[in-house]
């Protein structure tokens, strides 16, 4: 793609990945970007690169506007490949350039994934690099999302370089927040969010204090568009998710193999529904749980549903409730559900992990064995209802 201007001496020189659709666990329909960013000035300056496999893009990008061989300083916000990945292949090209990262964990994450042959300048927070008319800030912002994140500001132009923070899975041919549909690059990362920082909160709260300071008029994140328009409400967002302010909202997942499941699922609807609270129900079969999991992040209750397979709950929940327990959400009230034939474990295990997630119970599991009687919808219904 041609580099953007950002702002005078400041490049977009990222890439696209239209084609990614899987992200370890989660489903990136949109594909992403890697963000890079290239700043000119007696010390020219890179802001991270792009995964290993775009690094002759990245550089095709970076020679639009210089030389990649004159690049003086990586500043590397992130260990994980998807932003560290084509930092050989600078280095191949700006064999003198020195590997800015936080100290310790951004050098000893460098060291470990690409060996002690390069220069590297380690930071910590409150540090200042000058690049000649330009100054970058680093903050810490440990575990958003690895030990060794951490962000930078540049002070004249009033950038944040945000890395992982703020990000979001989109690939577009746009690079700002307010040439695409607001609505969806906000759900994208509320995704975003849900699936990669929801474990971090107390350091995504940290993360956003540390900023709260910094007059800012571009966030430059690592993937996804550049926020210039809705910097206050992604800032706001960041702030309501991390406090899991909750909103009076039930989700209702399920897998079923004879369609008993399903229709306790409906009627569990049916109670949020009479009480007249918002509600979606997930069939794990249709929707990816990456897409449940940032429906989970606000709602107020999960309700979770399976029959018994073999005496287990189907793979489809095991791993979803697996990747719930990971992501650590926090506030929420959880219901267990199913039909069974003869065993019935599914319930109880289920409930066993809502309550490992730390979720209080609306009430008791509730089991049907195999075919649910119209009474028997009924009677969840009514159950559900007055306990809301
Ligand atoms: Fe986009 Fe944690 O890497």
């Amino acid at each position: 793609m041609v580099p953007l201007k950002i702002c005078d001496n400041i490049y977009y020189v990222g890439v696209v990945d239209h084609d990614l659709r899987y992200f370890h666990g989660y489903a990136t329909q949109k594909g992403t970007t890697y963000n890079s960013y290239l700043i000119l000035d007696e010390k020219v300056t890179l802001i991270d690169t792009v995964k290993a496999g775009f690094g002759d893009e990245l550089i095709r990008n970076i020679s639009h506007i210089i030389d990649p061989s004159k690049i003086d300083y990586i500043i590397s916000n992130h260990v994980e490949m998807d932003h560290s990945g084509s930092i050989p292949k600078i280095m191949e090209y700006a064999k003198n350039a020195t590997i800015v990262t936080s100290s310790p964990s951004g050098e000893k994450g460098l060291r470990l994934h690409y060996g002690d042959k390069y220069n590297y300048k380690v930071v910590k927070s409150g540090d200042t690099l000058n690049l000649g008319k330009h100054n970058l800030s680093f903050y810490l912002t440990p575990m958003v999302h690895w030990p060794d994140n951490m962000v930078c500001y540049l002070q004249e132009e009033k950038i944040l370089f945000s890395n992982d923070a703020f990000g979001l899975h989109y690939a577009s041919s746009q690079r700002f927040d307010d040439e695409c549909e607001m609505q969806t690059i906000i759900e994208e990362a509320k995704k975003y969010y849900a699936n990669i920082v929801m474990p971090y909160r107390d350091n995504a709260q940290k993360a956003i204090k540390s900023i709260e300071n910094l007059e800012i008029k571009y966030i430059c994140n690592s993937h996804g568009i550049i926020w210039r328009t809705y910097i206050d409400k992604i800032i706001e967002l960041y702030k309501k998710w991390s406090t899991f302010e909750n909103e009076e909202r039930a989700i209702i997942v399920y897998d079923t193999m004879w369609g008993s499941t399903k229709s306790m699922a409906v009627s569990i609807e049916e109670a949020f529904l009479k009480k007249g609270i918002a509600t979606k129900l997930s069939n794990l079969q249709t929707t990816h749980m990456s897409d449940i999991i940032k429906d989970i992040l606000d709602a107020k209750y999960v309700c979770v549903g399976s029959p018994t397979l073999n005496n287990n709950m189907l793979p489809t929940i095991g791993g979803f409730l697996t990747y719930l327990k990971g992501l650590r959400p926090k506030n929420k009230i959880g219901l267990a559900f199913g039909s069974y034939g003869w065993g019935g474990e599914s319930v109880a295990q289920i409930e066993t992990i809502l309550k490992e997630c730390g979720m209080e119970l609306l009430q008791d599991k509730i089991k049907i064995q195999y075919v649910p009687k119209s009474e028997d919808l009924e009677t969840i219904t009514k159950s559900i209802y007055e306990k809301l």
